[in-house]
């Protein structure tokens, strides 16, 4: 079995999406209502058609087909479909839901989880046995698919029922930005960190960026604590971020060993003698 990821099979939902949302836009009166059950089908057809690939994956291997393909296919729809999804979310949704009270660290714990889907992207881009293939890819569909259910339960609701905010807008304003995404020459532009469709590498995939980096440089010295243990208990297991200091963190280290022993991983990237890097993962 062998399936294909294409821009067009694969955005079912988005079609949803974009014709409640045009409704919106083009003043046919679609509801905040409307617009929410739109974004749970987009949603959801993220979710089966990321879960069809990995269905798909497994099929090619106990049959020793040639995965490398599907592992391709699977890699070329998270950079043209879910990417482009979730950073149009941090352009819009997540700004809004920011600014709700107590979704503040809710929002950076799902920016983070963005952060770690395009970290394990960039990871199945690596990945060459069929084993690591299979545990990158199910752990990716694993962690979007909780992502999303988080989205749609805790995010989109407040919003749905915020007085200030309007989701029909939010969400066409999301569709906008995910259309300009995706239609720039197939490239997803992230700060700069994925490439174009020229510089697609040997599987066809496009690189991406690493994980959710936190720098607590111009925090003040009182919430930079705080605001690592809270980016902390938000991650995935597994997940990790990439903490950036003005100086060597140790204290901290201590800390994670004292509150979270044997559930935390410590790597330092940089070591001063200005900045300090250390990648701290979820066991
Ligand atoms: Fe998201
Ligand atoms: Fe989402």
């Amino acid at each position: 079995m062998k399936i294909s990821v294409t821009k067009t099979n694969s955005t079912a939902g988005t079609e949803v999406l974009r014709d409640a949302q045009g409704g919106k836009a083009n003043q046919s009166g679609q509801s905040d209502d409307e617009a929410f059950s739109a974004m749970l089908a987009h949603h959801k057809a993220l979710v089966e058609t990321a879960r069809e690939c990995v269905k798909a994956l497994n099929v090619a291997i106990h049959e020793g087909d040639a995965y490398e393909t599907t592992q391709s296919e699977f890699i070329t729809y998270f950079v043209d479909q879910v990417l482009p999804h979730a950073k149009a979310e941090e352009e819009t949704v997540y700004p809004a839901a920011a600014t709700q009270v107590g979704l503040g660290n809710l929002v950076e714990r799902m920016i983070a989880e963005h952060r770690e889907l395009e970290y394990q992207l960039k990871l199945l881009q690596q990945v060459t046995t069929p084993f690591d293939v299979m545990k990158v890819a199910t752990h990716m569909v694993d962690l979007f698919e909780k992502h999303v259910n988080v989205e749609n339960q805790q995010i989109l609701p407040v919003l749905l029922n915020s007085d200030v905010n309007s989701l029909s807008e939010i969400l066409s304003a999301l569709h906008e930005h995910y259309e300009l995404l995706c239609r720039s020459s197939g490239a997803v532009k992230t700060d700069g960190d994925i490439e174009s469709e020229g510089d697609k590498g040997n599987k066809g995939a496009r690189e991406v960026v690493g994980p959710y980096v936190l720098d607590v440089r111009n925090l003040p010295p009182a919430q930079r604590h705080q605001t690592i243990f809270a980016t902390f208990n938000g991650l995935a297991p597994l997940a990790s971020f990439v903490l950036v200091n003005d100086h060597d963190p140790k204290p901290l280290y201590y800390q994670f060993n004292a509150e979270y022993t044997g559930e935390f991983g410590w790597e330092y990237l940089e070591s001063g003698p200005e900045v300090w890097r250390v990648r701290i993962f979820k066991q």
